[in-house]
């Protein structure tokens, strides 16, 4: 029998290892330090940002990013409805209001003249995601002008971002105030657990850095100005990132190498569509797809060993939530939407059985 063909894994590998070892006979205090440190310097000279401060994760990044530029309990901030839950449960953790706003078919990501339709008295912000790695088709200087005609504040969550750009070059999470990512295990590089914020604003920057740590005027003392909590990460992390950094082109090219041979493999089939992605500039996470008979399609890729994954369901019809509105493109992405095979070692012979079965199911 073939090997399962999982959606999506992490990809850790002898590097980490021996740098972990290293790590470890040196006699680093495992909490962040100075690898943490080097970690911070890698994402920003990689997005071209001037700080970066990493978190224990990609939800709370995002907390942190809205406390930091001063969103409050009751402000409104604009979510689509179509991301992963951690957007609107990051400012719903903070007492803000998430507000659902449906997405564009083309790049799932917002619909900016719905956004302008939700803007209320109470917005004080807009939480563009980039889904997959992509662009909005009404480009992100719309959203920078928007923001900027009401007084709201623009916040990118970049979790599905690392290492895709907008057309002019900027790294994603660079045209927002803040900008948040995420190395949670199925990211394009990973540290198990693991956010970063981006910022080129010193202030927020430094609010940031002491939002994490217990809100320290300064590293290790006990002067405590403002109120903050504890989401640092740890060296031993780090020292895996570093390792998964210098990784990073490699991954990008082989996931934009991936799409463009299952777009190739799938020409025929009019069952399975994919969305619009500019391989150019922006590097596809997962390859998503919309589907004809999702279910039976899962099931049948699943007993021929192959992995999907449904896409995210419309936020606001889920339990958490169960907001009011009818938002057409992300109920249409819970009906159909699936997750092919999309890890970055996946041999080319691996999308070439994933492709085969596929045409297999629709024959
Ligand atoms: C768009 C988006 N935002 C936030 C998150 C949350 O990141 P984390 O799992 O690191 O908390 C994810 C994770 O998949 C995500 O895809």
């Amino acid at each position: 029998m073939s090997n399962f063909i999982a959606q999506m894994e992490p990809w850790f590998g002898e590097e980490e290892r021996r740098a972990m070892d290293e790590y470890l006979a040196e006699g680093g205090w495992i909490t962040e330090f100075r690898k943490t440190q080097v970690f911070e310097q890698m994402i920003a000279e990689f997005t071209g940002a001037k700080h970066c401060v990493v978190v224990n994760n990609g939800t709370i990044s995002l907390t942190l990013a809205a406390l930091a530029v001063g969103i409050k309990s009751g402000d409104e901030v604009v979510v689509p409805n179509y991301t992963m839950i951690a957007t609107p449960n990051s400012v719903n953790m903070i007492g803000a209001k998430p507000v659902f706003v449906d997405v564009e078919l083309d790049t799932l990501c917002l619909d900016i003249e719905l956004v302008e339709k939700a803007i209320t008295e109470k917005t004080r912000a807009i939480y563009f995601v980039s889904a997959n790695g992509r662009y909005p088709k009404s480009g992100i200087e719309a959203f920078v002008k928007l923001a900027k005609e009401n007084n709201l504040i623009l916040l990118e969550d970049s979790a599905q971002a690392m290492g895709s750009f907008y057309p002019d070059g900027t790294h994603i999470g660079r045209k927002g105030l803040v900008g948040s990512f995420s190395f949670s295990a199925p990211k394009v590089i990973s540290t198990g657990q693991g956010g970063a914020l981006i910022t080129d604003d010193d202030e927020v920057a430094n609010k940031l850095r002491r939002l994490k740590d217990f809100g320290r005027s300064g590293g290790g003392n006990d002067i405590h100005d403002s109120i903050g909590w504890n989401f640092k990460f740890t060296d031993i992390q780090a020292v895996i990132g570093i390792e998964q950094m210098k990784k990073l082109s490699f991954r990008v090219d082989r996931k934009k190498e991936i799409l463009r041979l299952y777009k190739e493999c799938l020409k025929g089939i009019n069952q399975i569509r994919f969305f619009e992605q500019d391989l150019e500039h922006t590097t596809p996470w997962f390859i998503d797809t919309l589907v004809n008979n999702r279910e039976k399609l899962q099931q049948y890729l699943k007993e021929n060993q192959i992995g999907t994954r449904v896409m995210y369901p419309p936020i606001n019809k889920q339990n958490a939530y169960l907001a009011n509105g009818e938002h057409p493109i992300s109920n249409k992405v819970g009906m159909d939407g699936l997750w092919l095979p999309s890890a970055a070692q996946l041999t080319d012979d691996d999308i070439k059985r994933v492709c085969d079965s596929i045409s297999q199911f629709y024959k």
